[in-house]
């Protein structure tokens, strides 16, 4: 029997996975080929998909992108002996896009049939929940904290800090709730995840249930994953039947639930306080903070609140120790970052790399420059809160603090490109305009200085005392920086100022006004 993989992600759904996993039954079944079709995750390569990849003695020799057409010509050419084709790309994982990653917590993704609990254990899973039923609280913790990571959700706080602080505060119930909301533009790497290795999710969870002593977790899911839901709620039902989620996990005497429970399309439930307000059942609304989370988290338990990345890089972290994944990096960014490339690319898609590489390098090595073949002019890069970067910036490293020192952040990974037919004013509206729609409403700052902010663009632009405006836009986003209660508000303004000062000239002022 000859296996072939046609992945099940949605991206791959989107552009046609489906019928062509249709067009390949309807084939073999009318030649009788002995075909095996396995719904995998994706290799990340979206500009390829859908990809067919089929098992040979050489490697997993891929075809791509293939439509529903192209099926009967392939397998009348050879596609079950992994022979040449036009569409033909080779053997997957020598693909230069591919081989200079590095995947650490992709490991699986697009290797392994997502919810088939067997294949999960025969490439390397669940040896970090192996070894943590066998060790102290603090040691797991300990693992984590040498790690160096940090949260990869957005604020790029260490996860051992926040674990620490849940471990040690008294409580007779703990929780462990997994943000995974993904809210922010161009992202998608927590869908591919959970889409593509729902086990490796559920292991790093069951892990900081171990570690904290929390016995209930969450996994808080935008209601526009649907797909994510299905394959995690298979998942989860595969470990409760094998032991490895419910009461005494892997005969150690350990408990650890776990459910998912979907948002309602809020950007504002992805901000942590807002999340355990909406998951209790209320309307998402930011909490003052302290207390933390950590003290007086979900239903005032003690809670750990991860982003799925963060989650998800644990179970190698506690199989091969802290100092393994250490090993990768720059400065106090440790480990990998899963960047997504997104926009005006030529090559969109995931990119699973060391801290440490150029924006540069990724956009034109490896995201082959725009798709539209004009130069890019500016790119986003952490989300619809993230400062937009010019050219003279490309050379900055992906590493948390470098980004920083350009007034910048690296947030979830999620890089949206623009080529030079964009406008950076209509950039910095759209920034504000964002804000109005998805601000909680808690502060003034936020609620109404965004509004404002939207009208004073407009007059900017439309030459309205565009000095003085430009000075009120100015003092609006310090106010909005300063006086805002959470990031929302807080961070608005680094897309708004970033345009203003890279590209003064969308706002009909001289470029030698660039900042
Ligand atoms: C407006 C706003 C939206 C956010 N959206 C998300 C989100 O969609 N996913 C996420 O993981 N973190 C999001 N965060 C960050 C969370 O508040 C929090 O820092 C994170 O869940 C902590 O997990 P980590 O330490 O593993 O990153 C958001 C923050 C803000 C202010
Ligand atoms: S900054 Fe905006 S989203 Fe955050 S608490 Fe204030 S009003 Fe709510």
């Amino acid at each position: 029997m000859t296996r072939l993989f046609v992945s099940r992600d949605s991206t791959a759904l989107s552009l046609g996975a489906e019928q062509v996993v249709k067009a390949i039954q309807q084939h073999a079944g009318q030649q009788a080929l002995d075909v095996q079709i396995v719904r995998n995750g994706s290799r990340g390569l979206f500009w390829l998909e859908p990809l067919i990849e089929v098992e040979t003695a050489r490697g997993r020799i891929a075809y791509g992108p293939v439509q529903a057409g192209d099926v009967e010509e392939l397998l009348k050419n050879g596609l079950l002996e992994g022979k040449s084709h036009p569409l033909c790309l080779g053997d997957i994982e020598q693909l230069p896009y591919f081989k200079n990653q590095n995947r650490l917590t992709f490991a699986r993704v697009g290797l392994t049939d997502p919810v088939d609990l067997d294949d999960y254990l025969a490439h390397d899973g669940y040896r970090g929940l192996k070894n943590a039923v066998n060790m102290a609280q603090a040691d797991i913790v300990k693992q984590v904290t040498d790690s160096g990571l940090r949260g990869r959700g957005g604020a790029a706080f260490p996860t051992g800090i926040k674990w620490n602080t849940v471990l040690n505060a008294p409580a007779e119930q703990k929780y462990i709730v997994c943000n995974a909301d993904e809210g922010d533009s161009g992202t998608f790497s927590d869908r591919m995840i959970m889409e593509g290795d729902p086990f490796v999710l559920i292991e790093g969870m069951t892990i900081a249930g171990l570690a904290v002593g929390a016995t209930q977790g969450y996994i808080y899911l935008r209601i526009e994953y649907p797909h994510a839901k299905i394959t995690l709620n298979q998942a989860i039902a595969a470990a409760y039947q094998n032991g490895y989620l419910g009461e005494n996990i892997q005969g150690s005497g350990k408990t650890f639930h776990l459910e998912v429970r979907s948002g309602a399309g809020a950007y504002i439930c992805g901000e942590e306080t807002s999340l355990l307000e909406s998951l209790e059942g209320k309307r998402g609304l930011v909490r003052f903070k302290p207390p933390l989370p950590a003290i007086v988290g979900l239903f005032g338990k003690p809670t750990i609140v991860n982003n799925v990345i963060s989650l998800a890089s644990i179970p190698v972290i506690l199989d091969k120790g802290g100092e393994y994944y250490r090993d990768y990096g720059m400065g106090r960014s440790r480990g990998t970052l899963p960047l997504q490339l997104a926009g005006n690319i030529k090559h969109p898609g995931l990119f699973e790399v060391a801290f440490g590489m150029t924006l540069r390098e990724l956009l034109y090595d490896y995201g082959g420059g725009s798709a539209s073949g004009r130069p890019i002019r500016a790119v986003q890069v952490g989300g619809p809160l993230g400062a937009y970067l010019h050219e003279g910036q490309f050379d900055t490293p992906l590493d948390y603090e470098a980004f920083a020192a350009i007034s910048a952040v690296l947030g979830h990974g999620g890089i949206v490109v623009h080529d030079d037919n964009v406008n950076m004013a209509d950039m910095a509206r759209y920034a504000m305009e964002f804000c109005v729609e998805e601000s909680c409403g808690k502060c003034t700052p936020c609620r109404i200085g965004s509004t404002r902010g939207v009208e004073v663009i407009d007059r900017i632009v439309n030459d309205v005392q565009k000095d003085k405006n430009t000075e009120l836009l100015r003092d609006l986003c310090d106010t909005m920086v300063c006086g805002s209660l959470c990031a929302m508000g807080g961070m608005t303004p680094y897309p708004v100022l970033s345009a203003l000062n890279h590209f003064p000239e969308d706002f009909g002022q001289p470029k030698s006004a660039r900042a």
